[in-house]
């Protein structure tokens, strides 16, 4: 007999030819079984749904037919029929059923309904299951999405480098890079570690951020993204902060604020709008089954303008709501960083829209912002979301030498390191702008997951780099 190639699952479900003779792989679902018929649902991954193998037990060994259980893969070939059953079009009359994998009895996904912690622990497993399997399929589908967009709309993709000698955000919460043996490591007179005979003779870190050098792009391309993976060693335990995501960070020559908020409304949207019509059977699924909300609010955010709202308005409308009996953990003052709480307030309560703040105090954003001519505020847009609070920070870039230098300096950062981003402000500057939108908080959003660490397949966090 010829060798049946293999139909991925996902295929096998689409076709109506009834009666050809087709060969899947998968690992087993569920395997039900009675004296006359066995039933195995099977899923490949390709796929939410599974297929049916229908089993006469009279044509199988009885002892591999044991060993068709939960987790087990095999390979089922047979003939393509009419679903009887309910919910799907084909099913597979299986001839041929081989083992290619037995799984024990203490397989730790075997179990329904088993918590997102006890499958954090597992997480080398847990993509096997419905939900996992949902969400990886849908942060791939996000990802040729932004790609898609910013090809469309003419930005190069451009790669910003991971290990580096500034500190973008000035957080000073990066990871540091070294060869240095710690154990033996020597201090000089004044305390400080002698950096010149390391690996790249200075003190190096994994980036928090490439948008410096992006600006650098985009002041000689015009426009660039970029899309890799950015470290913040900050102790931050909360559902929406990991110390190592995926952002995107797009940069435009030639833009004001309005343009900057222009585009990130019609990028995410297109993001949101590219998950509800490529992603129909995994968000059905987790509409079911993580968030019966989930489809309404993607629509509600594709379909409504977003409010843009002054930072200045965003705390009147907080002291108000305070006023009238609103109880925050954080006390509401102008000047201070909007918690998630704030955030969430203003989205879910308030305007029950996304919303794009602007014009923040100087004092509690970076120092490339452009700044307001009242310098108090900056040009700074935080995108606030439902469910997730801020899900894309951006501004307008100080594009002024002296201007920029006089932030630089107020902050007390080191200028020498900063040559080179200067320098985009001496030859030929020009306005310019972007944004950062977090990969993770775009996926928690649209797949209705309430934890960080349940969107990216390994999750690293404080005291956490598993597998
Ligand atoms: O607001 P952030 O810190 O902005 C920047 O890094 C700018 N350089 C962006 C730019 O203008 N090019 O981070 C941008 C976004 C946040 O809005 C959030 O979605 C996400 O990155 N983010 C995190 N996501 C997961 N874990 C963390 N620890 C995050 N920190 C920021
Ligand atoms: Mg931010």
């Amino acid at each position: 007999m010829d060798k049946i190639r293999r139909t991925k699952i996902v295929d096998v479900l689409q076709r109506t030819d009834y009666g050809a003779e087709v060969n899947v792989k998968g690992w087993v679902r569920t395997h039900r079984s009675s004296k006359v018929v066995d039933f195995i649902a099977l899923n490949d991954g390709s796929t939410i749904n599974n297929v049916q193998v229908v089993v006469d037990p009279a044509t199988v060994d009885a002892e591999l037919l044991k060993q068709v259980t939960t987790g087990a893969c095999i390979s089922a070939t047979g003939k393509l029929v009419e679903s009887q059953g309910q919910g799907q079009n084909s099913e597979i009359q299986c001839t041929d059923l081989q083992l290619l994998g037995a799984c024990g009895s203490d397989y730790p996904m075997q179990k329904k309904g088993q918590t997102f912690e006890y499958m954090r622990q597992h997480a080398h497993l847990r993509l096997r299951t419905n939900t996992f399997g949902a969400v990886m399929r849908i942060r791939h589908n996000m990802a040729i999405a932004i790609h898609k967009y910013f090809h469309d709309h003419g930005f190069f993709y451009f790669h910003s480098p991971i290990i580096t000698a500034s500190d973008a955000e000035g957080a000073g919460e990066m990871f540091q890079v070294t060869t240095k043996k710690l154990d033996d490591l020597k201090k000089d007179e004044n305390g400080k570690v002698n950096y010149s005979d390391d690996f790249f003779g200075k003190m190096t870190s994994l980036t928090v951020s490439g948008q410096l050098e992006g600006e650098l792009g985009a002041t000689a391309l015009g426009q660039i993204y970029t899309f890799g993976p950015t470290f913040r060693a900050e102790n931050s335990n909360t559902p929406r902060h990991l110390a190592e995501f995926w952002m995107i960070e797009p940069e435009m020559a030639f833009i004001d604020l309005d343009d900057l908020m222009d585009t990130e409304e019609d990028f995410i949207k297109y993001c949101v709008r590219w998950a509800l019509d490529n992603c129909k059977d995994d968000l059905a699924f987790l509409n079911k089954m993580i968030d019966n909300t989930l489809i309404e609010r993607l629509q509600g955010v594709v379909s409504e303008d977003f409010v843009r709202l002054d930072y200045t308005e965003g705390i009147n409308i907080l002291e108000e709501a305070v006023k009238a009996g609103k109880k925050f953990e954080f006390p509401v003052s102008w000047g201070m960083d909007l918690a998630s709480e704030h955030e969430r307030f203003l989205v879910e309560e308030h305007f029950k829209k996304p919303v794009i703040m602007t014009h923040y105090p100087k004092g509690i954003k970076a120092f490339y912002m452009k700044l307001d001519e009242d310098g108090r505020t900056v040009q700074g847009t935080d995108v606030l979301f439902p469910q997730i609070g801020e899900i894309i920070g951006g501004s307008v870039r100080e594009e002024s030498y002296d201007k920029l230098v006089a932030q630089i300096e107020e902050r007390h950062i080191p200028m020498k390191d900063m040559w080179w981003y200067l320098d985009t402000r001496r030859f030929g500057t020009c306005p310019h702008g972007g944004f950062g939108l977090g990969f993770e908080r775009l996926i928690l959003f649209v797949t209705g997951m309430q934890n960080i660490r349940d969107v990216i397949p390994f999750p690293r966090t404080p005291k956490s780099a598993e597998f």
